[in-house]
């Protein structure tokens, strides 16, 4: 049977070797569990990264910062999965997606939508998935229509203001709890 359906057993090969030519044999262990799944979502003009505002959101694309949190999630032994749009109906497809992938939780940079969207909102708090939600930016500091997140009484914790530091921050913690 495979993959094995008891829950106990992980699927990830903790030792692997050659059987017969062509066929590769791995011993499961008890402890080693499957790797944690963590999504990172950006919401609208996120995309522009780099090239929008830079004064205010630095000179680092999306890109390097995914690049950048690939390198912690592997030190981390967690797997990450990233998503932009510019859609809300998009963003929130992505989180019932998540979790119904039964991930471990979500870096989630709303963007503009964190000022506005309850649809958002409610699919972070229908989804169950333990959220983290992160600004580039201090929010506090800037126009008052930005004080107010919609987004944040529905996540674990908020990081405003860290600049990348907090999808980095974000990722750490929820890769270890
Ligand atoms: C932002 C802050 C939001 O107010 C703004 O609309 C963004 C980016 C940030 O990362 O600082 O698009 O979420």
């Amino acid at each position: 049977m495979w993959p094995p359906r008891d829950p106990f057993v992980s699927i990830r090969p903790v030792s692997c070797g050659i059987l017969h030519a062509d066929t590769v044999f791995c011993i499961l262990s008890p402890d080693n569990p499957p790797m944690k799944r963590i999504g990172i979502l950006n919401g609208p003009n996120l995309d522009r990264l780099g090239r929008r505002e830079p004064k205010i959101y630095g000179v680092r694309s999306l890109h390097e910062l995914e690049t950048a949190l690939r390198v912690d999630a592997k030190a981390l032994g967690a797997e990450i999965e990233f998503f932009q749009s510019n859609h809300e109906g998009l963003l929130i497809e992505c989180i019932y997606r998540w979790a119904d992938a039964g991930f471990g939780g979500m870096v989630i940079n709303p963007a503009a939508y964190a000022h506005t969207s309850i649809a958002l909102r409610d699919a972070v708090a229908g989804s169950g998935l333990r959220a983290i939600e992160v600004h580039i930016s201090n929010i506090y500091k800037r126009e008052e229509f930005r004080h107010n997140s919609l987004i944040a009484p529905v996540c674990a914790g908020v990081i405003s203001g860290l600049g990348f530091e907090g999808y980095h921050a974000a990722l750490y913690y929820l890769a270890a709890k």
